[in-house]
């Protein structure tokens, strides 16, 4: 949530923060802000809308100079999006300027004393508390800006990453993150600081990723100076180098990023088994099960958290672990889990999903699970993220970054590493008999190449698009394995063309929403040969009798479910519990092109936002 940038350094700041911007605006676009100092003047231009609004704004008051910069894109939470509400905030001097990506949960009680000693405040949001607060500290205690924000924040509750720039200590930008995060790029003669890499990934390699509790002041003179927020105690600060390229961070050739990342799956699915899956040798390899495979054999409980989507491929895990390492497995919401007393014993294991690393809710049922004793292993996407510096071991799922809102990738490479946990921990056990495994072993291998066949379904996909895109309502059913399918493109429909969609396991639907089903309703049934064909088939029988319309997702050469249904997709016949990896790509299409015919700006659905730092 909140996209943050800033420069300091010899060139103009203002490309490099507007260029960064746009890189962020997957973390909020409802309003965005740029501060420039140009050696006299502290400029702030700010708007309601998008990056390019602010283009406009900028453009028109002519206020692009300055080679110190930070700039902000946000995702309101305290405040509606209106220019006033929008980042940077000044202080009431004027002298400072904030950008900030969080919550400060004490706000008000701050803000009611900062009231009282005369102090005046323009917008709705807590951040303006925080630079005011900055400020009165700085006035009483009279020491230097680093030294501000390090009182200032030990008096607050909440989560940030912030950025504070003083225009009377112009050669040094103040940084700091808890529960927020925060990477500093490091250059020659030049820093950036930003939430993710990705704005200064082609000036510099070399970045520091903020721990918790950390902030740096950070100047040409003297470099990153990495300190406690505590208690200001010197940190030593890690530089890392990066691997990701500024490809993988553009849309290369695709109208959008989700196109993109739909036709990366392939690579990416080969790029998570890669190195891991050795199916000649019958062999999986992956350091973090390796390393604890005791705490996995001896485990009497798996509990999966994570949120949207990823849950959706935690359920896909329940059912595969169940199946093949015979581990009871529960899947849990992570921002359930958390705010109720659940159990945990010493013997469960945790596992957390998330493709950010920095959903908060996921992080909070991490320290609640860590706490209680369990063992935590997080299947993150983005290395070094939140989370998975939190887990006491992990597996990544090397999908490459996922740009647009709407997660594809990170959804079929979380199932497959997840897949391989379960088939690496069951093989040890022996709960998997010998023949299945190199079977399973061998058929993952084939499922890159299958994929690419759903994806050459894309034109019959377009056409289904174009007859249902004017629906009001969607129904998606799945059984087993692709229950959680359903669901998930009951979500990517919601999602990006905000059509009301829901997934039900196909059962069910005799059990509600047979209601809701007449000429209008198209449903969506994923009917693939294995998995309970001929009672999912009935299901259609029972849809086509209430004249509603059905668009199968079937294995290839089928022909009963041609028969019956308005529009048949085909998948390639794999093993069951790889179908989810095949029967989601049309799904993935299917939405991508009704939200393209419709209008909607694919990659940036309203009110969403990529990472969902606040609670
Ligand atoms: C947001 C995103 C979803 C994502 C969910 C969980 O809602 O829009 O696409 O599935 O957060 O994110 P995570 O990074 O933890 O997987």
């Amino acid at each position: 949530m909140c996209g943050i940038v800033g420069y300091i350094g010899l060139k103009d700041a203002y490309p490099i923060v507007i260029k960064g911007l746009k890189r962020l605006e997957y973390r909020g676009y409802d309003s965005a802000g740029i501060a420039l100092f140009d050696g006299n003047n502290l400029e702030v231009t700010k708007t309601k809308g998008k990056v390019a609004d602010l283009e406009r704004v900028a453009l028109e008051k002519n206020s692009k100079k300055g080679s110190i910069g930070i700039g902000h894109t946000r995702w309101a939470t305290h405040g509606v999006p209106n220019d006033v509400n929008s980042h940077p905030h000044y202080s009431n001097s004027e002298n400072l300027v904030i950008i900030h990506n969080g919550i400060i949960e004490n706000y008000e009680p701050l803000k009611k004393e900062l009231v009282a000693r005369g102090y005046e405040f323009k917008s709705d949001t807590d951040t303006e508390v925080l630079i005011n607060l900055i400020e009165d500290v700085q006035i009483n205690e009279k020491v230097s800006l680093e030294k501000s924000v390090q009182i200032a924040l030990n008096q607050t509750i909440g989560a940030y990453a912030i950025a504070v720039f003083d225009k009377r200590q112009e050669d040094e930008l103040i940084v700091a993150r808890l529960g927020s995060p925060l990477a500093i790029g490091v250059g020659e003669n030049e820093f950036f600081i930003a939430s993710d890499a990705s704005p200064f990934i082609e000036y510099t390699s070399d970045a520091i990723y903020l721990e918790d509790g950390e902030m740096a002041k950070i100047s040409l003179n003297e470099g990153v100076v990495v300190s406690k927020i505590k208690d200001g105690v010197a940190v030593d600060p890690y530089i890392q180098k990066l691997k990701i390229n500024l490809e993988q961070i553009e849309k290369g050739g695709f109208d959008h990023f989700m196109l993109k990342e739909i036709y990366e799956q392939p690579h990416a699915i080969t790029d998570t088994y890669r190195g891991r899956l050795l199916a000649n040798e019958g062999v999986i390899k992956m350091a973090g099960i390796d390393d604890n495979i005791d705490k996995f054999l001896n485990a009497k409980r798996i509990i999966i958290v994570a949120c949207g989507t990823s849950w959706h491929a935690g359920l896909v895990a329940e059912y595969i672990f169940e199946e093949f390492s015979r581990i009871p497995v529960e899947v849990e919401y992570a921002s359930e889990f958390r705010y109720r007393n659940p159990i945990i014993n010493k013997d469960d294991i945790l596992i957390a999903i998330s493709q950010s690393g920095e959903t908060a809710d996921t992080m909070a049922a991490i320290k609640l699970a860590k706490q209680r004793g369990a063992f935590v292993f997080g299947v993150c996407n983005v290395v070094g993220s939140s989370i998975s510096r939190e887990s006491h071991a992990g597996a990544y799922t090397h999908a490459g970054p996922e740009i647009g809102v709407a997660s594809t990738k990170a959804f079929t490479t979380q199932i497959t590493v997840l897949a391989l946990m379960a088939l690496r921990i069951a093989k040890q056990k022996g709960s998997i008999a010998n023949s299945q495994y190199h079977y399973l072993l061998h058929e993952m291998e084939q499922i890159p190449s299958k994929v690419e066949k759903v994806l050459e379904q894309n034109d019959t996909i377009e056409k289904v698009a174009e007859a249902y895109k004017d629906s009001d309502n969607c129904l998606y059913l799945g059984r087993g394995f692709n229950f959680p399918v359903a669901l998930e493109g009951a979500l990517k429909l919601k999602e990006i063309s905000y059509i009301h969609a829901e997934g039900y396991p196909a059962a069910e639907m005799k059990h509600g929403p047979i209601a809701l089903i007449d000429e209008q309703m198209p449903v969506v049934v994923i009917a693939t040969k294995k998995g309970h064909y001929e009672k999912v088939v009935s299901n259609i029988q029972e849809i086509k009798s209430r004249k509603g319309k059905v668009i199968g997702v079937v294995t290839e050469g089928d022909i009963t479910v041609k028969e019956l249904a308005d529009h048949v997709i085909e998948v390639p016949e794999t093993l069951e519990p790889f179908t989810p990896l095949l029967t989601t790509i049309p799904l993935q299409l299917l939405s991508y092109h009704i939200a393209v015919k419709l209008g909607k700006n694919v990659d940036q659905p309203r009110n969403l936002a990529k990472s969902v730092t606040v609670e």
